[in-house]
């Protein structure tokens, strides 16, 4: 993996909020204080010490394609797809069982890569298939009485929601939304008061930290202060900023994070992970068990395995698995403090140039915005302009209101285009997505 370069020079990145608070600057320019327009020609990330030109010779997607979907499914390293290839070739010479077997280390530095991603033991790391069912596992864990209170944000994600609503039809439970704070983040206020105040008990705290259809970012370590001082657990939707993001468990303080593997992290399909700490598992049982969350200890007993081993299933995806401890690997290669950088002025620099293009409009909100850019033009639909972007091989996203129900309604949003830098994108990729829109 030639991209490597040493670890641990960089400090968090300072993401500085835009001038004059959030009515301040210019609509969805994020937080470069700079004019809008400023960038454009000019090289971004140059402080960056990523080498670009290595990571996109380490991706063969590049040489097809200006990738701004990576909030969907990132362009993977070809180290990823060997990985994945190589175990699928050996289960096809020895059989699957003798593969796995002969892969043990393999899969094992998987959750190790993981621990090291996360700041955690690699027994908190559960491997899933995806984001959706890591939430799950955790969020179905809990038993919730009448009148007990989740609370969540205006951020939601579809999946996570609508398993909300079941468990709140099935139990009586009551969810509430936490107000959004003036950038339109979760108001951590709003949260503190209500961790303390309602008409139940406050049971859980489970929300999105960035959400899929917007460059926002939710304070997560602040949330995570509120919910250790009053004792409440925490469930992190980390699955948009897991790979684009610096993030440490311990310093968001959550008790589960969920993640996948396909989007930021570079990951296969159909691989995901829970981080579930230690102390919090123990107290809790699966949703649903087989004979490797647990153990059959006689016709009528079993025990559940210890550690975050209980929210996972024996069957499953054995080269996901593997590639993804490979795509955590390359990610660590690369450094996140400095993934976090380049995305962060990728970002930035692409929403700088669709402000200055006639009839775009920039849709993000956030005190600090991450790689996400969504806009949407004068009199062409999303799904048109996605269409005509396709055309000139640049890959964007259409989000529509279906995944974001607590957030576009009340924002007066159907649809967006979103477009979704990581840090392997380049000045072509931007000014390729830019010079199709002027010919719209
Ligand atoms: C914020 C957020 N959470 C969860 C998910 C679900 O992830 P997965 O498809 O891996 O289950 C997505 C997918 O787009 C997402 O954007």
């Amino acid at each position: 993996m030639a991209v490597c370069r040493p670890q641990g020079t960089h400090g968090h990145p300072q993401l500085l909020p835009r001038p004059g608070g959030p009515s301040g600057g210019a609509p969805g320019t994020g937080s470069d204080p700079r004019a809008p327009g400023e960038r454009r020609g000019r090289a971004v990330a140059s402080v960056v010490g990523i080498d670009v030109d290595q990571a996109r010779r380490d991706t063969p997607g590049c040489a097809h394609v200006a990738h701004l979907n990576n909030a969907g499914a990132a362009l993977r390293p070809q180290v990823v797809t060997d990985a994945v290839i190589g175990h699928l070739q050996r289960e096809a010479e020895i059989g699957g069982y003798e593969a796995a077997d002969e892969a043990k280390d393999a899969l094992a530095h998987t959750y190790d890569a993981l621990g090291r991603l996360l700041g955690c033991s690699p027994t908190e790391i559960a491997l899933v298939e995806n984001a959706t069912r890591a939430f799950d596992m955790a969020f179905y864990s809990f038993s919730f009485e009448p009148g007990d209170r989740i609370l969540t944000s205006h951020a939601e994600y579809a999946s996570n929601a609508v398993a909300m609503l079941q468990v709140a039809r099935r139990s009586g439970a009551v969810i509430e939304v936490v107000d959004d704070d003036a950038f339109g983040q979760l108001d951590v206020a709003d949260l503190e008061r209500r961790l303390t105040r309602g008409a139940g008990p406050a049971r859980l705290v489970a929300l999105t930290h960035v959400p899929s259809q917007g460059g926002l970012v939710n304070p997560a370590a602040a949330i995570g202060r509120l919910t250790r001082a009053a004792g409440i657990p925490y469930l992190l939707d980390a699955c948009q900023s897991v790979g684009q993001l610096e993030l440490d468990v311990t310093e968001v303080g959550c008790d589960f994070l969920a993640g996948t593997g396909r989007k930021f992290l570079r990951g296969p399909r159909g691989t995901g992970f829970l981080y579930a700490s230690g102390a919090i598992t123990e107290t809790l049982e699966p949703p649903f068990v087989d004979l490797w969350s647990a153990t059959w200890t006689g016709p009528d007993t079993f025990e559940l395995a210890d550690g975050a081993r209980r929210f996972e299933t024996w069957e499953c995806d054995v080269a996901g698995r593997i590639g993804l401890g490979a795509a955590v690997d390359y990610a660590l290669g690369v450094g996140l403090a400095d993934i976090e950088l380049r995305v962060h002025e990728l970002a930035t620099a692409l929403r700088e140039r669709l402000v200055a293009l006639a009839g775009v409009t920039v849709r993000d909100r956030g005190e600090h915005l991450c790689g996400i850019v969504t806009f949407t033009v004068e009199g062409t639909g999303p799904a048109a302009v996605r269409q005509h972007l396709a055309a000139d091989a640049v890959n964007v996203h259409v989000t529509t209101a279906a995944s974001a129900q607590l957030d576009f309604p009340r924002r007066g949003l159907g649809e967006v285009v979103r477009a979704s830098v990581h840090y392997y994108n380049n000045d072509e990729d931007l000014d390729r997505l830019i010079r199709s829109l002027r010919a719209l």
